[in-house]
C-alpha cells in the first residue's frame, strides 16, 4: 500500500497581511456581503469570499465537475494534496508551491487542458488570486478545522466528503473521500481496515452474494486526516455498495492517543463506520 509521504507543511508561518488591497468580489458582479470584510490568505476567508460565491453554482453535489466540490465543508478534502483530474501529474493545490498547484492555473488561465475559470464569467482579480497563492505558499492550512481545536472533540468521527451520505454517485468516480474532525493513527492503515463491498444487485448487504471491490487508501492530508479511498475497478458497476472502515476489534481505525474511532457516532470508542451509496447506470 502507498502512503503519501507527509511534506513537512509551515502550518506556523505568520501570515503576510495584504496591506490595504482592499479587494472584495465586486468586479465579478457578485455583491459581498455586508459581513464578508477583507479577503484573508486564510481557508475559511477563500471559502467564503471567493469559493462558495464564484465557483459553486457548477462546483457542488454530486455531479461537481471533474468531482470537485468547492462547497464548504468538501472543498478542503478535494484540493489539497488532491490530484487533478485534467493533468494527474499535478495536485490541485500543493502546499507550499502555488505555482505547481492546478487550482492556480486555472483562475490565471494557464493550464494546459480546458478552460480558465470561473467558466463563462470574468476572471477573478489578481489581488484575489494572489491571495489564494499566498494561502498555497503559507502551506495551504485547514483554519476551518483550526476551531475544532477548541471545542474539546471526546473521539474521532469520520464524515463522508464525496460521495456524502445517501447520494448517488457517477460510474465515473474515481475516489471516495473520507475526512476525519480529529487527527488518526494513519500507520494503522497498513492492515486491512478499508472494505469496499458491492451488494450484487439486490441492494443489500447480507444476502451473500456481495462481492469486495479492491481499493487502494491514500491519506491525503493529516489535521484534519484525509483519506481517499481508490476503487482498483473502474469504471464502477451500476449498484449498491457500502464502504466500511472498521472502528470494531479486531483492528479498528485510531486517534494518535490510540482511541478507536467512534465510527457509529454514538458517542462512545468503537463501531464501524459505514457508507452507502448508489453508483448510477451511466449514461
Ligand atoms: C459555469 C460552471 C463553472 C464555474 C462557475 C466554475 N467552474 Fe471550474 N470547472 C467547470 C468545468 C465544466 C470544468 C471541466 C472543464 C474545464 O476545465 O474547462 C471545470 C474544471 C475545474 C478545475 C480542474 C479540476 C481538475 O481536477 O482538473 C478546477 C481546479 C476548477 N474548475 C476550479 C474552479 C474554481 C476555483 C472556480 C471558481 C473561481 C470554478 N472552477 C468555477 C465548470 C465551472
Amino acid at each position: 500500500m502507498k502512503l503519501a509521504s507527509f511534506s513537512a507543511l509551515c502550518m506556523t508561518c505568520t501570515l503576510v497581511a495584504c496591506a490595504g488591497d482592499g479587494e472584495g468580489l465586486d468586479e465579478n458582479g457578485r455583491p459581498a456581503g455586508e459581513d464578508s470584510g477583507t479577503l484573508q490568505p486564510t481557508f475559511q476567508s477563500i471559502q467564503s469570499l471567493v469559493f462558495t460565491p464564484a465557483c459553486t453554482g457548477c462546483h457542488a453535489g454530486a455531479a461537481a465537475p471533474l468531482g470537485l466540490r468547492l462547497d464548504e465543508g468538501a472543498s478542503y478534502a478535494l484540493l489539497v494534496n488532491a490530484p487533478s483530474v485534467e493533468v494527474p501529474a499535478l495536485m490541485r493545490v500543493q502546499p507550499g508551491n502555488p505555482d505547481a498547484s492546478y487550482l492556480i492555473q486555472k483562475i490565471e488561465g494557464t493550464a494546459a487542458v480546458g478552460a480558465r475559470m470561473p467558466l463563462n464569467a470574468p476572471p477573478l482579480p489578481q489581488a484575489t488570486v494572489d491571495v489564494i497563492r499566498q494561502w498555497i505558499a503559507d502551506g495551504a492550512p485547514n483554519t476551518s478545522g483550526g476551531g475544532s481545536q477548541k471545542t474539546r472533540i471526546e473521539f474521532a468521527h469520520l464524515i463522508a466528503v464525496s460521495p456524502m451520505r445517501f447520494e448517488s454517485a457517477p460510474a465515473s468516480m474515481r475516489e471516495i473521500v473520507v475526512t476525519s474532525d480529529t487527527e488518526l493513527d494513519t500507520s494503522l492503515l497498513q492492515s486491512d481496515l478499508v472494505t469496499l463491498r458491492v451488494s450484487g444487485g439486490d441492494g443489500e448487504f447480507a444476502a451473500g452474494n456481495e462481492r469486495t471491490v479492491p481499493v487502494q487508501v491514500r491519506v491525503r492530508s493529516t489535521q484534519p486526516s484525509v483519506l481517499a479511498i481508490e476503487p482498483r475497478v473502474t469504471p464502477l458497476a451500476a449498484d449498491e455498495y457500502e464502504l466500511r472502515i472498521s472502528g470494531s476489534d479486531p483492528v479498528a481505525l485510531a486517534d494518535l492517543a490510540a482511541r478507536p474511532i467512534d465510527g457509529d457516532h454514538d458517542g462512545t470508542a468503537g463501531g464501524d463506520f459505514v457508507l452507502r451509496f448508489t453508483v448510477e447506470t451511466a449514461r
